[in-house]
């Protein structure tokens, strides 16, 4: 934690008062402290405790009534490795999850550029409640980090889950978050995305509705966790930006067979996620096809299957993942591709399971490896799926 800047967001709660004693473990970790308090906040613990010992000065309002100065929550959004939310209240969760920014946290939170961990405390009607089970569920489905409220007595006299998570378990959950930020840093992983599009004529092509969310996600979590990656994507909406990416663009699969094939070699770990059209038009019109007859028929042939050349020409220190769409008989039809295509992990999608599948933003997965082990997930966010594949990935190789 030597170095790492905490950007440390305290809300109006009870369990406010236990913040102090996690900064003196994030001191002793020698991480820099900045707190943002709310004014709710300052009457459960004071400024004053809060900045003695971050040893910085407390930001409360949007300015400084003393000497009208005014407190950039843009500035401080950027300045943080990672901003940290606790206590989290079910007040500031409802904020926070529905864009509110009428204090400095709210603000800094819709400002903030790094990720944002938040642990959330309240009494246990109000944590079970529907609205701020489905408010953490917002924020975590866009990529925040939850440390679940713990089970035990509550300053109602009440005892359930709701207790803020203990110092020691909110710095572990720290530590942790930054061991994985370089745990790829040695590695380059070539990932396909998107469909695929196969030309018809000069305006038409057989293509499918891959939106290319998953492959993304899944580059953008590989990324943040310090891998080179290489992204071979078919037409999709989806954007990314990172010095550590490499992004071809491609159309068919033949095309992306290339670039798989250029590239393959050069890489510890294959993800492909890219729904690749099975078959392509015989002959490519080199004019519109003009509508003349009732019936057209397109003869179409076998396209390469692109997962199981990287399968075939696959060495001992590389590891290869395949999805697997299914309709029925979904886990027979998906282990008999990982034994084919020589895979290491395949990723399970069954439409059988509702929310999973192409346009969604979410999805729910099944994994097995080679080895016959089955993990089921619940539905979840793409980019929490993300981090469950390359969590499994991890476990696996490093
Ligand atoms: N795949 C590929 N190239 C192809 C077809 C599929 O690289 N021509 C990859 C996909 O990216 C995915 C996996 O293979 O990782 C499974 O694709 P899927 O279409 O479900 O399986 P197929 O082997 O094509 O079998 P089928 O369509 O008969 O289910």
């Amino acid at each position: 934690m030597k170095g790492k800047r905490i950007l440390l967001g305290i809300t109006g709660g009870i369990a406010a008062y236990k913040i102090a004693f996690l900064i003196r473990l994030l001191k002793k970790k020698e991480a820099e402290v900045r707190c943002i308090m709310t004014p709710a906040s300052c009457d459960f613990i004071a400024p004053l405790t809060i900045a003695t010992l971050s040893e910085n000065p407390v930001y409360i309002d949007f300015w400084n009534h003393k000497n009208g100065e005014w407190t950039n929550h843009v500035e401080l959004g950027m300045w943080g490795d990672i901003f940290l939310i606790a206590p989290l209240t079910a007040n500031s969760l409802a904020k926070i999850s529905n864009g509110f920014c009428d204090n400095l946290l709210s603000a800094t939170y819709l400002s903030a550029k790094c990720p944002v961990i938040v642990a959330p405390a309240m009494d246990l009607d109000m944590y079970s409640h529907e609205t701020t089970d489905s408010n953490l569920k917002i924020i975590e489905n866009r990529g925040n980090f939850v440390i679940p409220a713990e089970f035990g007595e509550l300053a109602s006299g009440l005892v359930g889950q709701g207790r803020l998570a203990e110092p020691e378990t909110i710095v572990t959950f720290l530590e942790d978050y930054f061991s994985n930020e370089n745990s790829f840093s040695e590695k380059t992983v070539l990932i396909t995305a998107g469909p695929t599009q196969e030309k018809i004529d000069p305006v038409r092509f057989i293509g499918n509705n891959s939106s290319g969310k998953m492959g993304f996600r899944i580059a953008d979590e590989f990324l943040s966790r310090g891998a080179k990656v290489i992204l071979i994507s078919g037409p999709t909406n989806e954007k990314l930006h990172h010095p550590n990416l490499t992004l071809f663009e491609i159309e068919s699969a033949q095309e992306m067979l290339e670039k798989v094939q250029m590239n393959w070699k050069n890489c510890e770990i294959g993800v492909f996620a890219a729904a690749v059209a099975d078959y392509r038009p015989k002959n490519v019109e080199s004019q519109k096809i003009k509508k003349k007859e009732e019936e057209l028929t397109i003869t179409l042939i076998k396209n390469p299957d692109v997962l199981a050349w990287a399968g075939k020409n696959k060495t001992e220190k590389q590891f290869l993942v395949g999805f697997s769409l299914e309709t029925n008989n979904a886990f027979e039809h998906a282990k008999s591709k990982l034994i084919n295509k020589n895979l290491d992990l395949i990723v399970l999608n069954t439409l059988e399971d509702e929310g999973a599948g192409f346009k969604n933003e979410t999805n729910r997965i099944h994994l097995i490896d080679k080895n016959n082990k089955i993990t089921s997930f619940e539905l979840k966010s793409k980019s929490l799926v993300a981090k469950d594949i390359i969590d499994c990935i991890k476990d696996s190789i490093l």
